[in-house]
């Protein structure tokens, strides 16, 4: 239990602000965001399950960056990036895959090995001796912890994955997560807002009684959040004991099997693990997944995540973990939809940002968060775009 940021109470007059509205829509800040918020800090790319076998692999494509992450011929999972060392083509094409033992590249057909080493080259004396190494496909930072796969494009504030996620370590280690395997791959959703106008959804329960009638039944003020510490945050719910009023919800609890397998508190309880900025691992008594989102451009962004089972699920656990993904799915597409009419406003004039509630100190936590790594972004008004990069590099060096 990750009692440090369970016992840290809400400071007195705190600032109920959120981050003002051009944040939402600047081209310049997004640059900023792409850099040092995305390729700065680590990110999940999948599970080991996803690629179970040498020479599995999958590919993601974010921030305009493109990883391939691969199962080696020794079992190793290593994270390359996609991007030939000759002329820049993809490697691989597809989201999802398996190389027998090299990666050939569509374009000229140079040819790596399954740990990134060049082959060769088509055509080689139409070059001069090309290093195995130095023409290797450039790897890209990758851990493995609890059976997820984080990737990092560049080193950032944050230490090893180990280390920052050592709070959640014992909680969700109790599902034992290394042994879950896939239930129906890594799914992607694009939704027409900033990445942030997501994260603000999700970083607070207080709309759930309005919003998710769903999860209102299931847990309803059950629910509480804690805020971002170090750059994570945890919300925990248990269940109604009178959860029920919609099927969904009514089937849900009374068909899943007990789960014993858990520690007490988690035998009837949904847990969210957050980690700064921009994904969640959840957990239910039946499954583990991930979800996360990328920005595409200021106005859109990609929505990605993963569901994972028990690979000794009885049939019991397997209608339960169902109805537990159908609870959730209906809850993302209601989440969808609030991303939606909050992110229109921060282009009105007559906008003038949020008031937050107690409740939602995560969603403040978050943008406090935003604000330590581009300190630009506390400044009320929007500053011209051509100037953004260079003033938040001056406030950050006068911290
Ligand atoms: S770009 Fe890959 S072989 Fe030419
Ligand atoms: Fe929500």
């Amino acid at each position: 239990m990750n009692e440090a940021v369970r016992n840290l109470s809400i400071p007195e007059n705190w600032d109920r602000r959120g981050l003002p509205g051009w944040c939402y829509h600047s081209e310049a800040l997004l640059d900023l965001e792409r850099d040092h918020v995305f390729r700065a800090h680590w990110q999940i790319a999948c599970h080991v399950s996803d690629i179970p076998e040498p020479g599995d692999y999958l590919t993601l494509d974010i921030v305009g960056e493109r990883a391939l992450i691969l199962r080696d011929r020794d079992g190793a999972v290593r994270a390359l990036h996609n991007i030939c060392r000759h002329r820049g083509s993809r490697l691989v094409t597809e989201p999802t895959g398996h190389c027998s033992n090299a990666l050939v590249c569509p374009f000229h057909g140079w040819v790596y090995n399954l740990d990134g080493t060049l082959r060769g080259a088509a055509r080689p004396k139409s070059f001069p001796p090309l290093d195995k190494t130095e023409f290797g496909l450039k790897p890209i930072e990758a851990e493995v912890w609890m059976g997820f796969v984080f990737i990092r494009f560049r080193k950032g504030p944050q230490p090893d994955v180990a280390s920052l996620m050592q709070p959640f370590a014992a909680e969700l280690g109790a599902y034992q997560p290394e042994t879950f395997v896939p239930t129906g791959g890594v799914w992607t959703q694009e939704t027409p807002v900033n990445w942030k106008s997501v994260r603000d959804v999700d970083n607070e329960g207080y709309h759930v009684a309005m919003a998710h009638p769903a999860l209102q039944d299931l847990y309803g003020s059950t629910y509480y959040d804690e805020p971002f510490v170090n750059g994570l945050c945890r919300s925990y719910a248990t269940y109604n004991p009178h959860a029920g009023r919609r099927w969904s919800v009514r089937n849900y609890v009374h068909l899943a099997p007990p789960a014993t397998h858990l520690p007490e508190g988690l035998q009837r309880a949904w847990v969210y693990f957050g980690l700064f900025p921009n994904a969640v691992i959840a957990t239910t008594p039946e499954l583990v997944q991930f979800y996360q989102e990328f920005p595409l451009s200021t106005g859109h962004t990609l929505l990605r995540g993963a569901i994972y089972r028990r690979n000794d699920e009885d049939r019991r656990t397997r209608v339960a973990r169902y109805l537990a993904a159908r609870i959730d799915r209906d809850t993302q597409a209601e989440d969808v939809q609030l991303t939606v009419w909050s992110n229109e406003a921060m282009t009105a004039k007559a906008f003038e940002g949020f008031y937050l509630s107690d409740l939602e100190y995560g969603v403040r936590t978050h943008h406090d968060h935003l604000r330590a790594v581009l300190p630009v972004m506390a400044l009320d008004e929007a500053p011209e775009e051509r100037d953004l990069a260079a003033l938040n590099a001056s406030l950050s060096a006068t911290r």
